[in-house]
């Protein structure tokens, strides 16, 4: 592991006590004991980098596709995004993120494929895990290209998780590639069907990486552990967005505790961004 620059400060819960380097800050050997799982097993984060205005994906024009825009990827976050991935067994993607993979249009490919960094090959080969975590992809249509999810089966395990009413031929071809399709809901996947799901198999440290719609069913069933959430010193504005959550009013506000929170700022051209980590106020 190398320094790549600016040190963090810390603003919580040690304010000022701590300049951190940003490399390492999530690859704690210890970070799975500190992770409490919930009621099927598994121990559920997200991470989101936002603008200051709350946009997490923007829409150059009308109905053209939604992507995180440049002015807030930024290669700081993504190392934390990389890190984060390091303590997974499973990834949650959705699958409109496998269409956009098989239209070739995905800004990334899965996390760690085979660009991983090195020293994140490393933890995990030191904490026992496989050298990559796997896929679990969340879709109501089953609406998915066989060619990424074949690509990426010759890497690590892939899981398809829908609702019993998913189209019977589309899940037929999928299994005739070689996928295993598993019914975790009715129209859509609820958390409460999903996470027993990914206990059985062994994945028990689930890092949600898709976007507001998986967010939500996470959110809504009460099963969402952590957020990690980056916040870009940018106002985007516009009106084609993506925000960390989608649909109605939740039923009830879910209230989240800070555990951590770091200053990213040296006053260079890298944007200024705060880094935050809230985790569910009651279990
Ligand atoms: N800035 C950031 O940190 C960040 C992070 C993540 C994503 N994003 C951006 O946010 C935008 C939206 O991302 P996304 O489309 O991947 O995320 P999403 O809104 O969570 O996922 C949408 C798709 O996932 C499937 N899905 C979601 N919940 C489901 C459920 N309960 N049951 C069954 N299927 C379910 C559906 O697939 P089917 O259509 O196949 O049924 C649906 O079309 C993208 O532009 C992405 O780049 C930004």
């Amino acid at each position: 592991m190398t320094s790549t620059g600016p040190r963090l400060q810390c603003l919580y819960p040690d304010a000022g006590t701590r300049a951190l380097e940003l490399e390492g800050l999530y690859l704690d050997e210890c970070w799975r004991a500190g992770a409490v799982p919930g009621p099927e097993g598994c121990f559920v984060y997200a991470n989101f980098v936002a603008s200051l205005d709350g946009r997490i994906a923007t829409a150059a024009e009308p109905g053209g596709s939604l992507e995180v825009p440049a002015a807030i990827a930024n290669p700081r976050d993504w190392r934390l995004y990389l890190e984060l991935a390091a303590q997974a067994d499973v990834l949650l993607v959705s699958g409109r993120y496998v269409r956009e993979l098989g239209a070739g249009t995905a800004q990334a490919g899965f996390a760690l494929s085979g660009d991983a960094p090195a020293d994140l090959l490393n933890f995990r080969a030191r904490l026992g895990l496989p050298p990559r975590p796997a896929i679990a992809v969340l879709s109501a249509s089953l609406d998915l290209p066989p060619a990424p999810l074949a690509a990426v089966r010759r890497e690590r395990p892939v899981l398809i998780l829908t609702g019993a009413a998913a189209d019977g031929a589309r899940r037929r071809a999928l299994e005739a590639h070689g996928c295993e399709v598993v019914v975790a809901g009715q129209s859509t996947v609820r958390a409460a069907q999903l996470l027993p799901e990914l206990a059985a198999r062994g994945l028990r440290y689930v890092y949600a990486i898709a976007g507001p719609e998986v967010l939500r069913t996470l959110v809504v069933a009460g099963r969402l552990d952590r957020l990690y959430l980056t916040t870009v010193f940018r106002l985007l504005g516009g009106d084609r967005f993506a925000t960390l959550l989608t649909g109605e009013l939740l039923p009830a506000p879910v209230a989240l505790r800070l555990r951590e929170a770091y200053l990213d700022q040296d006053g260079g051209p890298a944007p200024a961004q705060l880094i935050q980590v809230f985790e569910r106020v009651w279990r």
